[in-house]
């Protein structure tokens, strides 16, 4: 079946989705975007979508930033999502991408006296980085960019640069993702993907003043340690020394979900397996997202009102 994209204010089959090459934010990367999971549940033969209120609460308080606006409720844009992965049937865990963006067909940097729109697509979307094994990661020479160059916590298109530069460096490097720090020199985050350190047996990660994206998967895990756990999350500045002396580290991210990190510049983290805090997290984590956890189904929206066919 030919999969569905929502553009241009209705459901049109992808192919008719397109852009023009004058389009404003294709031209200098003025649009901010959001990343929600739909995650498949084989016994239930459903795709749950995850905190999606949360993203588009994200979204709607990013399009304030880039002067953005759409004619939609975060109620709208939820059922807009429900209608669109229902459309387009996987039975596969899918990534689903929505964009509000400067569509005006125009030469001129600026962000004033330009039209918006919406659009979002949905495409099937497996592990992200090696959620089993674990990762290799290396520092990046490129720092992340600070909030008063281009706002990290925005996602901002434009400002992915930034990260693709530094996941390059990284994977050219023969590490598996890069680790960002500050311009100041402190530990920021992945490319696409949030930092945790354990150390004496408490969770440690950037605060949202290090120029992180505040990520869905970073509360949830905050969340989810403390409440099922009794781990407490300490947020504060880290120096790069401290990623070597680690018990143990991993990332959060909607497409990383929650990776574990076993080597970082080459140095082992903790015995250079996947630690124990972060199984015990990883585990939780899965049940709560596919929708295997009772207590958690708030978070988690059902896509599919009727038997999608195998
Ligand atoms: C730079 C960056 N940091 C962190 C994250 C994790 O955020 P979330 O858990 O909301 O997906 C992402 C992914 O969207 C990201 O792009």
């Amino acid at each position: 079946m030919e999969p569905y994209a929502f553009f241009s204010k209705k459901l049109v089959p992808l192919s008719e989705a397109k852009i023009g090459i004058m389009t404003h934010a294709f031209n200098y990367g003025t649009a901010c975007f959001e990343g929600i999971r739909g995650n498949w549940n084989t016994d239930e033969e459903q795709i749950y979508l995850f905190r999606t209120k949360d993203h588009y609460q994200r979204l709607l308080n990013n399009c304030r930033i880039l002067k953005i606006s759409i004619p939609y409720t975060i109620d709208e844009l939820c059922q807009l999502t429900v209608e669109l992965v229902e459309k387009n049937g996987y039975r596969e865990d899918i990534y689903v991408r929505p964009i509000a963006y400067k569509s005006s067909h125009v030469v001129g940097v600026r962000l004033h006296d330009l039209e918006d729109d919406f659009l979002i697509f949905v495409t099937p979307f497996g592990d992200y980085l090696d959620v089993t094994k674990g990762i290799r990661c290396g520092v990046s020479s490129w720092r992340r960019i600070d909030d008063t160059m281009i706002p990290p916590r925005a996602k901002i298109t434009g400002l992915y640069v930034n990260s693709a530069l530094a996941k390059t460096e990284a994977m050219e490097n023969g590490f598996d993702e890069a680790i960002m720090l500050t311009h100041d020199g402190h530990v920021s985050e992945g490319s696409g993907e949030n930092i945790f350190l354990v150390m004496g047996g408490k969770l440690v990660t950037p605060p949202s003043s290090d120029n992180i994206l505040m990520g869905i998967t970073r509360d949830t895990v905050i969340k989810l340690a403390s409440w099922e756990l009794g781990i407490e999350t300490i947020e504060r500045q880290i120096d790069r020394s401290e990623l070597y002396t680690a018990e143990e580290c991993f990332l959060t991210g909607t497409a990383a979900h929650v990776t574990p990190v076993r080597e970082i510049d080459h140095r082992k983290v903790g015995n250079g397996e996947v630690g124990g805090i972060t199984k015990k997290l990883q585990d939780l984590y899965f049940d709560v997202v596919r929708g295997r956890s009772k207590k958690y189904l708030d978070w988690c929206t059902p896509a599919y009102t009727k038997r999608v066919k195998a």
